[in-house]
């Protein structure tokens, strides 16, 4: 397999190489709090029913497919030599294929030229600040926000604009854009199509789609994906601002750590170059064995998947009216795993967390580490991917006696 190195365009002029103007002895990146290894943390800790984690359930993922396909991948000696071997940067051609057909299918006119495949959709972030974000430059990010973003870009040091739901008019044009348009995380918003024509309409610059739930609609129904509008509007992805991020990590598996990106061709030839100096290339035999389940999926897998999702995200709604319709307010995803839940503002998520492991044996996720900028302290983040309906429903309850407890202690004012 020949590694195919694009040289990197400057003709545009519009920004510099990757690396240049960064005077790193004065510019240490900035590397912040770890929210997502304490996370993790919280998720290892006994007897916990845990409403925390995005991690997709571990019965959901199609470890027989998986199995047969690593067998089948090193079966023959000429798969398994290209299996254990080095590959493109920009990803085997299979899995781009293979990826371009499923864009092709969501509604993008795309080819595998305009896929790169990552580690997964995190590394997208990473060297999608690595190529696009300068010091200073001006991020836009939702108003709750993805904290793995804000973990990825702040290194580059940008200043970040927050973006509340619905309200992006309020700001003028934005240059650089992030957004979770599909079962957002944290909140589990799906954007309309009115809302995203605006945001198109409104970004002058780079429009980042991080579509890592988009499959995962409960009904199976679909939204215009930014990267579809964005090409009927200029007539060819080559002309599109927006650059898709997809993942198979919630739906095939996070262990395989295979995401892309679907961007012009001149992006992705960036990509590949940039991909080479991280890491240079995704595990091939994970490529590998990744195109060949996508091949060969079951048409109903993912019915299944999406409605077992469902019925999860139900019990958490229902448990969450039953104990505390009139104390909290909530947001009704349509997919994904997330719950965003609005506390009375004189809670604190962070404190109540602890009580909450302590007294109640129920993790979840303080939405404070989910802000840009300012954060909120009387929110926190649910998810309902990891219990079965009956552990949601006993957690909620348990976790609803510490919230009333501890408004108890904060009776409020006189
Ligand atoms: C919105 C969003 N984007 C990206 C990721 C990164 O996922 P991965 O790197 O496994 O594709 C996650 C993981 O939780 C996520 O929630």
């Amino acid at each position: 397999v020949t590694v195919s190195v694009p040289e990197l365009d400057r003709s545009d002029g519009s920004r510099p190489m990757p690396g240049e103007g960064l005077d790193r002895s004065r510019a240490p990146p900035r590397v912040g709090g770890t929210g997502i290894r304490d996370l993790l943390e919280i998720l290892g800790a006994p007897d916990v029913l845990s409403l925390a984690g995005g991690t997709p359930d571990p019965a959901l993922l199609p470890v027989a497919d998986l199995r047969t396909a690593y067998e089948s991948v090193l079966a023959r000696p000429e798969t398994a030599g290209e299996a254990l071997q080095y590959s493109s940067s920009q990803g085997h051609p299979s899995l781009r294929n293979e990826i371009a057909r499923r864009m092709v299918a969501d509604g993008v006119p795309c080819t595998s030229d305009n896929i790169a495949i990552t580690a997964g959709s995190q590394q997208a972030l990473d060297l999608l600040g690595k190529l696009f974000i300068w010091p200073g430059d001006t991020v836009a990010v939702g108003r709750p926000t993805y904290l793995g973003a804000i973990q990825a870009f702040d290194p580059y040091r940008p200043r970040y604009v927050e973006l509340s739901a619905g309200a992006c008019a309020a700001e003028p044009a934005l240059s650089i854009v992030y957004v979770v348009p599909d079962f957002h995380n944290p909140t589990g918003r799906r954007m309309s199509v009115t809302e995203r024509e605006a945001l198109l309409a409104q970004t002058s610059g780079v429009l980042i789609e991080d579509a890592a739930y988009r499959p995962l609609a409960f009904d199976g129904s679909r939204q215009p994906s930014l990267l579809e509008l964005d090409c009927r509007r200029c007539g060819s992805i080559e002309k599109a601002r927006t650059i898709f991020c997809g993942t198979l990590s919630k739906t095939v598996s996070p262990g395989l750590r295979i995401g892309w990106i679907c961007a012009p061709a001149r992006v992705i030839d960036k990509i590949a170059l940039l991909k080479q100096g991280a890491d240079v290339h995704a595990s091939t035999i994970n490529q590998l064995v990744a195109a060949r389940v996508l091949r060969t999926e079951p048409t109903d897998r993912l019915l299944h998947v999406r409605t077992e999702y469902a019925r999860r995200a139900e019990a958490l709604q229902d448990a969450l009216t039953q104990s505390l319709a009139g104390v909290v307010t909530w947001t009704r995803p349509e997919g994904g795993f997330f719950t965003w839940v609005e506390l009375p503002p004189m809670l604190d998520a962070s404190r109540l967390l602890k009580r909450s492991i302590t007294e109640a044996k129920v993790a979840f996720v303080p939405g404070a580490a989910f802000f840009a900028r300012t954060p909120s302290h009387a929110c926190l983040r649910l998810s309902c991917s990891m219990l079965p309906p009956d552990a949601i429903a006993e957690a909620v309850a348990r976790l609803s006696r510490v919230i009333k407890e501890s408004l108890n202690d904060h009776p409020g004012p006189e």
